[in-house]
């Protein structure tokens, strides 16, 4: 069965940065049993080859080393574009006339063999126009094959508007049709957590409170606003960051095993953990929730001189069952720290007899499985070792995994994983609609509360640590500690 990919919203960053140049190294490693035919749509007029040429010069640059001109010629000639509106329901007729056209389907044959999926690459005010307009002109009627549609993030800005999205949707498209990408399940690390816990025996017996002091999950970046300014202080940290990528590294970490490696059974565990976490109210807010500002960030362009936006949230959530019961998990995400890191750091306790003068009697010297996410996909095993020739003195040494040492190569892209399973009907690294919505049910009271007049303090920090001196203090007080220790790349 061949298939056809339409992207709605070709000329924009995303098509040109992550789309293309995945489905480029797809072809070229010869992940297709036959190469998708690739349309792109948008309003800017481009014949087939300006936009091919287009792309070719995108890809050059974003693939680097492993572009090859010949490889692309093969390639191209998979791609077409076609101009429209995606407010213009006589521009969705005019698209499917194009797609039976390249498909070679006979008109007046409704049940087309070919599978077709969409991807709305295209700012969330497009959405529902599109999809609308994909049902009235039959273009989301499953005949033979398939229809299926990817749905980047952000989904929705509130519980609210995540429901009304997920309703417009399944006024067109049943939710087995719909895959709504979150691109930290795409990365080899995050699939690999759950080989790490389902996979080997040693972990499962220990991944508990009996043994877990709390978890910490954070997705530091070094970057400043920059150009996506205008987006971010409407959006805030909360949004842009914990709603989906933590919660999503959350659920992965915290999850029962599922019965078969299989997308529902997959996606039902993870929503059960959101389901065991009890939304904070406005007091726990104020106890367990950290806003922060880097220094400067209002004088970003497209920026309110007054904002109050947060680039930075710490959040300590707690997942109400038999596993976790007692174990905190703190989820901490900034713009302007230190270094570029996605971890999971596994605290375990302390051991509970000190039988040594030098035993590690503080979290801080207790063992730890760090899983480091991106860059330096690895993971680390921290224990106490006895220093040769020095007493019983002892040190805190590692165990180390390290991806690229081991598999030589570079990491593939998240984007292309993602987009061969959603042609492979594979929706299992895909968020279901009651996932989003259940984790819109978690953030919620924190975005109200902090749009509250007695929301939390806004900490101020300086870019190029790791956050406010508060955080770390509102840790310490906890008697735990921040693992602010960035990962060593090569
Ligand atoms: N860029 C990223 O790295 C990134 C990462 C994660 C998620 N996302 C999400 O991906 C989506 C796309 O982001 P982006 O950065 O690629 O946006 P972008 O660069 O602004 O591109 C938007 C695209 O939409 C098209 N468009 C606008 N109005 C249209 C209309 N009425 N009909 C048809 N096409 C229309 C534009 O083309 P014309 O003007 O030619 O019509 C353009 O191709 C957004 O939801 C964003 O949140 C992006």
């Amino acid at each position: 069965m061949s298939q056809t990919i339409v992207i709605f919203g070709a000329s924009g960053d995303l098509t040109s940065r992550k789309l293309i140049p995945a489905l480029y190294q797809l072809f070229r490693k010869g992940r297709f049993d036959a190469p998708p035919r690739i349309v792109g749509f948008s309003r800017s007029p481009f014949s087939h080859d300006e936009w091919r040429d287009k792309l070719a010069a995108t890809t050059a640059q974003f693939a680097g080393e492993k572009f090859d001109a010949a490889t692309w010629d093969e390639f191209a000639k998979h791609i077409y574009y076609h101009a429209g509106d995606v407010g213009k329901r006589d521009d969705f007729q005019s698209l499917s006339q194009f797609l039976d056209g390249i498909e070679g389907n006979d008109s007046s044959d409704d049940d087309n063999n070919d599978g077709r999926l969409y991807y709305l690459s295209m700012a969330p005010r497009f959405y529902k126009s599109a999809i609308e307009h994909l049902g009235q002109s039959g273009l989301a009627e499953e005949g033979h094959c398939c229809r299926r549609i990817i749905i980047e993030k952000p989904f929705g800005t509130d519980l609210a508007s995540s429901r009304e999205l997920n309703r417009q949707i399944h006024k067109v498209f049943n939710e087995h049709q719909v895959y709504r990408i979150d691109h930290y399940l795409g990365k080899e690390t995050v699939q690999n957590l759950m080989v790490l816990r389902f996979a080997n025996t040693i972990f499962e017996p220990i991944w508990n409170r009996n043994y877990i002091d709390h978890v910490q999950i954070t997705v530091a970046e070094e970057v400043e606003v920059g150009s996506r300014a205008g987006y971010y202080d409407s959006a805030g940290v909360i949004r842009d960051m914990i709603q989906n990528h933590l919660l999503q590294l959350l659920m992965v970490t915290a999850m029962e095993a599922p019965v078969r490696y299989e997308a529902d059974s997959i996606r039902n565990e993870k929503v059960k953990v959101l389901q065991a976490i009890e939304p904070l109210d406005a007091k726990q807010v104020q106890a367990d929730t950290f806003r922060g500002q880097y220094r400067g960030y209002t004088a970003s362009e497209g920026v309110e001189p007054t904002s109050r936006t947060a680039t930075f949230a710490g959040v300590k959530l707690s997942i109400d069952n038999w596993r976790w019961q007692g174990v905190p998990f703190y989820l901490r995400s900034g713009k302007g720290m230190s270094c570029r890191t996605t971890q999971i750091v596994i605290q375990f306790h302390a051991p509970p007899h000190k039988l040594f003068e030098d035993s590690p009697s503080d979290l801080g010297e207790s063992n730890r499985l760090v899983i480091q996410v991106q860059p330096a996909e690895g993971i680390q095993i921290h224990f106490q070792t006895k220093v040769p020739d020095a007493g019983m003195k002892m040190r805190q040494t590692d165990l180390g995994f390290n991806y690229q040492k081991e598999f030589r190569g570079s990491m593939p892209e998240a984007y292309e994983r993602l987009l061969l399973d959603a042609l492979e009907g594979d929706a299992s690294l895909f968020a279901r609609a009651d996932e989003v919505e259940a984790a819109w049910q978690i953030c919620d009271p924190i975005l109200d509360a902090w749009q509250s007049s007695d929301r939390p303090t806004l900490f101020m920090y300086d870019p190029g640590f790791w956050g406010p001196d508060e955080c770390r203090e509102w840790m310490l007080e906890q008697g735990r500690e921040w693992f602010d220790t960035c990962p060593v790349l090569g």
